[in-house]
């Protein structure tokens, strides 16, 4: 990690996100718990969700993130000498999910930690690379967000497994010596709402055990109304001082891709900063709340799909447990173009978790998923009862 002192602006070189394929759906929902296509959409603005399958987990979501990160940017692997992850659902307590995404990727030179700091943990790894690369401590680092929620949730409660989805974004922020626009950075924590959204077993205080998993305490708890009011308030002061500190007022700000939580709480954060709704990046309809993974997932969708050009000025902002919050504010300088080109270059089969020795690993799948798993991919022609050859059945060709 040696980097000339010259070399001390940062700037956001690569983006890449990972979806995994099977969709869960308000119907679907509908089906485990007491609730409603009509109370999800108009109360959250989440139509649907995707799901992780049995074999994947944060780790092997980030790895392709990571990796199409660094293609879009045009970068080797070995070139980046950070790895941060940010994750409230890491594949073990120890080691960290980063060193896993590390050698997943084939990377052999990078440090590598995770940051904690739940839905606003990208934003806080953001803010710790660009730290690292302005002390002269690195030149190229992957900041990764990624989730398995649905692992997490309890599907009887209606108040939160509706909300939560899975997946993982990336970005790489390099070291340049070109002269770059400020980038400007805010982070708060404000611990009175440490038990407002929180997973109340697992850890030093409730180690995991038989009670502890009989009183459902390994699942996510929220106290949905006070975090809404925190994300409301605090979304709209984060992201404006974060722009103050760039120089620039509410009225420069090109587009503001926000924590895809909720619409409504964007919705109220845009009446509140009188700013058009068509200011904001939305994509909370088809991916649910992806915690520290949705804001990367929503830039790489906002930049591939031609909402931001070199010269825009952006603000990325999120709110989280803790109560935490963080927002960036900067101005894009990469060539959009990269961004399909390094998703298209990198499949899931191009990384590999390796496997613990002896592993011999339970069902790790909710039963109330076990359904949804298990049905084919949206997309996915199912061939297995044709015959080569067999003329098509007249039943079933009519239907
Ligand atoms: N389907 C049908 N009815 C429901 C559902 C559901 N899925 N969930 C709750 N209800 C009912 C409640 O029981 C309540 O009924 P009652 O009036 O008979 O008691 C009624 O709907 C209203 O409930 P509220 O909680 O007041 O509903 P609200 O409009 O506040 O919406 C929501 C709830 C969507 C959870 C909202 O409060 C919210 O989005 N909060 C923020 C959550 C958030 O962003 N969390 C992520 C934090 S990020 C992180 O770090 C993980």
């Amino acid at each position: 990690m040696s980097t000339a002192a010259s070399q001390r602006s940062v700037r956001l070189t690569g983006w890449g996100r990972y979806a995994p394929a099977q969709v869960l759906t308000n119907a679907d929902l509908e089906r485990m718990v007491d609730t409603n296509d009509e109370w999800i959409v108009s109360r959250t603005g989440i139509r649907e969700r995707r799901v992780a399958a049995a074999h994947e987990t944060s780790a092997s979501m980030g790895a392709v993130a990571a990796l199409r990160a660094v293609r879009t940017a045009g970068l080797e692997v070995d070139d980046v000498d950070l790895i941060i992850v940010a994750t409230l659902t890491p594949d073990h307590w120890m080691p960290s999910t980063a060193a896993l995404v590390k050698e997943a990727i084939g990377n052999t030179r990078a440090a590598a930690f995770d940051v904690a700091a739940a839905c606003s943990g990208f934003v806080y790894g953001y803010a710790t690379a660009s730290a690292y690369i302005a002390a002269g401590l690195a030149q190229h680092v992957l900041v990764i967000g990624t989730e398995l929620l649905t692992r997490f949730l309890d599907y009887s409660d209606r108040s939160t497994c509706i909300l939560f989805g899975d997946g993982a974004g990336a970005v790489v922020l390099s070291a340049t010596s070109e002269p770059t626009a400020p980038t400007g950075i805010e982070l708060t924590t404000d611990p009175q709402g440490a038990y407002m959204i929180w997973l109340p077993a697992g850890g030093s205080k409730a180690p995991p055990s038989l009670e502890t998993i009989a009183r459902g305490q390994h699942k996510i708890r929220m106290e949905g109304r006070e975090t809404y009011r925190f994300a409301t308030r605090t979304l709209a002061s984060t992201g404006l001082a974060a722009a103050a500190k760039a120089g620039w007022g509410q009225d420069d700000v090109d587009l503001i891709i926000p924590h895809q939580a909720n619409i409504r709480i964007i919705e109220a954060v845009a009446r509140g900063l009188d700013l058009p709704m068509d200011r904001f990046f939305v994509n909370v309809d088809r991916y649910g709340n992806t915690s520290a993974a949705s804001v990367p997932i929503a830039l790489a969708e906002a930049v591939n799909a031609g909402r931001v050009k070199p010269g825009d000025k952006l603000v990325f902002v999120a709110f989280g447990a803790g109560f935490t919050s963080g927002a960036v504010a900067l101005e894009w300088t990469a060539d959009p173009a990269r961004g399909p080109v390094g998703e298209a270059a990198v499949s899931p089969a191009d990384v590999t978790v390796r496997q613990p020795v002896d592993w011999d690993s339970v069902d790790p799948i909710p039963p109330a998923l076990a359904a949804v798993l298990a049905r084919p991919l949206p997309g996915h022609l199912d061939l297995s009862d044709v015959v080569p050859g067999e003329p098509a059945h007249p039943a079933r060709s009519a239907r």
